[in-house]
């Protein structure tokens, strides 16, 4: 019997007919650009911000002209504008629009007349921050709207104030606010700038206040919801050999318990991997149940929730872990717990900020009733595996 997969994807980003189409949220980002507002785009990782907004950069709304890719490598603040005049540069080809004026326009930034001899500058002469808005003013009179979306921006962020200092960074965020608040720039010029981790947190660790970001119009990327995970496994098991009943789907959903896309798939994939070794297509609640198991032990597909906290917030990283920790061991902590180990950690001044605005606000836990419970019971299962309490 020839064995047809589900319509999993995992890892990389979700494009064409493996991505399922999150048309409400791409309406309102949509909405934002059509206001001439740039948007903020945050999400837990994994959640689908990438594969979403790729999906919106192919396939733009009338007017607008769009580039998508992943900026997270840059480290200083000219190689930010560097890059950014390179996106709108392949933008303005890929869309036809007149390049003749760009040449034109790089040439009187980028070639001096010494004598009779044109002269190319080096690129380390050239200024990448006044070219970028030279360019945007250049762009006002082309009858053009070109949208970046800029994936990973805050460890953009992040790496220039590790290379260049807070200084620069925050010269940078001081940048993004003006492109996104003149009206002069904002006709022409938008952009969502998409990350996994809160930018606030860092540019509140940067530059000790939110003011130089919080103009933005932010959208958050929740799960889906209860219909759309259901109408997700269908669109995953479409056409598949492996057969899953009304009851099993119900069963699969309640085990992910908060429906990220990316779980869902690594559980279906799970499955399916079972069913093939077993040659049979009916799966079988023992089988989910197995599957799970052997989702649990597949470390690297959760590592990062772990990883990026002690990245982002290394010196109350003991803390956050200690907490996440305790409430997976216990399946939930109180308030009153948090604060007794906020105190070991000598961090009772801020504690609660750190679990609102890191752990709650980045999709680990959510309170109820001065409880607070993992969002997802698989993340939990695995935390607890790997993080065991001891006496
Ligand atoms: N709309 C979707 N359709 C199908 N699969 C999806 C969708 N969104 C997310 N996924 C699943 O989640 C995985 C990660 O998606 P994506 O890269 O878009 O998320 P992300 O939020 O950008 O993650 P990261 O923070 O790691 O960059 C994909 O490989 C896929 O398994
Ligand atoms: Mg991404």
């Amino acid at each position: 019997m020839k064995w047809i997969k589900p319509n999993t994807i995992t890892g990389s980003v979700a494009q064409g007919k493996k991505y399922f189409r999150r048309k409400d949220i791409e309406d309102k980002i949509w909405y934002e650009l059509l206001q001439n507002n740039s948007v903020l785009f945050l999400a837990p990782r994994r959640v689908g911000k990438s594969s979403i907004v790729s999906f919106m950069a192919e396939n733009a709304n009338e007017g607008f002209i769009c580039k998508y890719e992943v900026i997270q490598s840059i480290d200083s603040v000219q190689e930010f504008f560097k890059r950014t005049i390179k996106m709108i540069d392949d933008s303005l080809s890929a869309y036809g629009k007149s390049k003749e004026w760009f040449l034109t326009w790089w040439k009187s930034w980028t070639i001096k007349t010494i004598g009779k001899d044109k002269v190319e500058i080096g690129d380390k002469d050239i200024d990448y921050r006044s070219t970028f808005f030279d360019l945007l003013d250049h762009l006002k009179n082309k009858d053009v709207k070109v949208v970046l979306f800029l994936d990973e921006f805050p460890d953009v962020v992040l790496n220039v104030s590790n290379k260049e200092g807070e200084k620069n960074a925050a010269l940078l965020l001081d940048d993004v606010r003006t492109i996104c608040h003149e009206k002069k720039f904002k006709e022409t010029f938008v952009m969502v700038l998409l990350g996994s981790v809160g930018l606030t947190h860092i540019v509140k660790r940067i530059t000790g206040r939110i003011d130089k970001i919080n103009h933005l119009h932010t959208e958050h990327l929740p799960p889906l919801t209860n219909i759309q995970s259901r109408s997700f496994l269908d669109f995953l098991l479409e056409g598949a050999t492996m057969q899953v009943n009304m009851e099993l789907k119900e069963y699969i959903l309640k085990k992910i318990g908060n429906y990220i896309p990316y779980y869902i798939q690594l559980l279906i994939e799970e499955c399916d991997e079972i069913l093939i070794e077993e040659e049979r297509p009916i799966l079988t609640k023992k089988n989910v149940n197995q599957a799970y198991k052997q989702l649990l032990k597949k470390n690297e597909k959760f590592e990062d929730w772990d990883n990026r906290l002690s990245k982002y917030f290394g010196e109350i990283y003991p803390f956050l872990k200690k907490v996440l920790s305790k409430c997976a061991g216990q399946n939930k902590i109180s308030l009153q717990e948090i604060f007794d180990i906020a105190v070991k950690y000598e961090l009772e001044l801020q504690w609660k900020a750190h679990i609102d605005d890191i752990l709650v606000a980045d999709g680990y836990i959510f309170e109820d009733k001065s409880n607070f419970y993992f969002v997802s019971p698989l993340l939990r299962d695995w935390w607890q595996a790997r993080n065991p309490q001891m006496n």
